[in-house]
C-alpha cells in the first residue's frame, strides 16, 4: 500500500514499497536458504536479537511467506524477502553478517559427505555473491558437509581476491550444545554450567570432545568417555534416524546458529572475552581448517588458542579425525579448483 505512512521503519515483503527511514542502529544480517527447516527457526531467533537492525531472508522458494510472517513480530529488526538467483545480489549488498543453511539435509543412511554433490556447488554460488556483494562481511557457513564447504568458500573468495580467513566460519556450535547437554546428564548439572570444548570438524569421528578440559573440572569413567564421545559424534544421526526421513537436526541448529550468529556480533561490538568453538582457516595443527576455540572481536577472529593438553584417548581420537578431514579438505579444494 504505497500510501501507508509508516513511523521510522517498516516491514516489508520482497523490497520496500513503503516508507522506510531505517531502523535502529544495529547489525544487518542476510541468512541464505532462509525457508528452510534451519532458515525458518533461525529467522525468527535473529529477528529476536536485539543487536539486529536489518534482516534479509534469501532463499529459492517460499521467501515471501517466511518474510510476511516474520516480519508481523514487534521486534526491532527491518525483515526483507529476496526470492531467486536474480534477488541474490540485493540481499547481500551492506551486509555485517551472512548465515548459510542452504542445501539439502540427510536422510537416513547418509553420511554428510553424500550431500557434497549438490551442496558443494549451492554454496559456491552463494559464496561468489557475497565476493562481489558484501566480501567484508562475517559468513557462518551452516550447509554439510561443514568440513568441505568452508574449504570451497575459502577458494572462491581466494579467487575473488577477497580471503580473509578472520571473517569465514563453520559452524560447529550444534556439537558444543550436544556436548553441553550429554555431558550435564551425565553428571547431573545444569547444561547452561557445563562448557565442553570440541575441536577437529563436523562429520562423525572428525567430532573430537575434549572430555578431560570440561568445565567445571570433572572425571569420568572410561565407559562415560566411550558413551560421551560415541553420542556426540552421533548426535546428527540421533536426529536423521528419528526424524524417519524428514530431514535431520533444523530447531536445535537454529537455536545453535543464533547463539553462534549473536558471538559474532557481540564481538563486532566491540564486547571483550568472546570464545567459541568454530571450523575456520587455522594452524592449529597441520591442517590448514581446523575446529577449535577462537576468541571473536572487532575483526572477526582475534585469536585461535591451541588445543591445551589431551589425553591419550583425545590423541587417538585426533589421529582418527585427521585423516577424514584432510581428504574432506582436498575435496572441497578440488572441486573449485578443478
Ligand atoms: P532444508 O532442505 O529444510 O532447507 C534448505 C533450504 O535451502 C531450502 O529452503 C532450499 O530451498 C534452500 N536452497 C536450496 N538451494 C538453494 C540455493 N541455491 N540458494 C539458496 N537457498 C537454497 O534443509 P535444512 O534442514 O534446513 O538443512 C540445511 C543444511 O544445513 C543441510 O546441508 C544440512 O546438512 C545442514 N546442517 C548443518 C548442521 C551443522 O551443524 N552445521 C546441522 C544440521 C544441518
Amino acid at each position: 500500500p504505497s500510501n501507508l505512512r509508516m513511523e521510522g521503519r517498516c516491514s516489508s515483503l520482497m523490497g520496500a514499497n513503503c516508507r522506510a527511514k531505517g531502523g535502529a542502529p544495529g547489525f544487518k544480517v542476510a541468512i541464505l536458504g532462509a525457508a528452510g527447516g534451519i532458515g525458518q527457526p533461525l529467522a525468527m531467533l535473529i529477528k529476536m536479537n536485539p543487536l539486529v537492525s536489518v534482516l534479509h531472508l534469501y532463499d529459492v522458494v517460499n521467501t515471501p511467506g517466511v518474510t510476511a510472517d516474520i516480519s508481523h513480530m514487534d521486534t526491532g529488526a527491518v525483515v526483507r524477502g529476496f526470492l531467486g538467483q536474480q534477488q541474490l545480489e540485493d540481499a547481500l549488498i551492506g551486509m555485517d553478517l551472512v548465515i548459510i543453511p542452504a542445501g539439502v539435509p540427510r536422510k537416513p543412511g547418509m553420511t554428510r559427505d553424500d550431500l557434497f554433490n549438490i551442496n558443494a556447488g549451492i554454496v559456491k554460488t552463494l559464496c561468489e555473491a557475497i565476493a562481489k556483494c558484501c566480501p567484508k562481511a562475517i559468513v557462518n557457513v551452516i550447509s554439510n558437509p561443514v568440513n568441505s564447504t568452508v574449504p570451497i568458500a575459502a577458494e572462491v573468495f581466494k579467487r575473488a581476491g577477497t580471503y580473509d580467513p578472520k571473517i569465514l566460519l563453520g559452524v560447529t556450535m550444534l556439537d558444543v550444545v550436544r556436548a553441553n547437554t550429554f555431558v550435564a546428564e551425565v553428571l547431573g548439572l545444569d547444561p547452561r554450567d557445563v562448557d565442553v570444548p570440541v575441536v577437529g570438524g563436523h562429520a562423525g569421528v572428525t567430532i573430537l570432545p575434549l572430555l578431560s578440559q570440561v568445565k567445571p573440572p570433572c572425571a569420568f569413567t572410561p565407559k562415560e568417555v566411550d558413551y560421551l564421545t560415541n553420542r556426540i559424534q552421533n548426535g546428527g544421526t540421533e536426529v536423521v534416524e528419528a526424524k524417519a526421513g524428514a530431514g535431520s537436526a533444523t530447531l536445535s541448529m537454529a537455536y545453535a546458529a543464533v547463539k553462534f550468529a549473536d558471538a559474532c556480533l557481540r564481538g563486532l561490538r566491540g564486547d571483550a572475552g568472546i570464545i567459541q568453538c568454530a571450523y575456520v582457516g587455522s594452524q592449529v595443527i597441520e591442517l590448514p581448517f581446523f575446529a577449535s576455540k577462537v576468541r571473536l572481536g572487532r575483526n572477526g577472529i582475534e585469536e585461535i588458542f591451541p588445543l591445551g593438553p589431551l589425553n591419550e584417548y583425545e590423541r587417538d581420537g585426533l589421529e582418527k579425525a585427521k585423516k577424514e578431514l584432510a581428504e574432506s579438505i582436498q575435496k572441497g579444494i578440488s572441486f573449485v579448483r578443478k
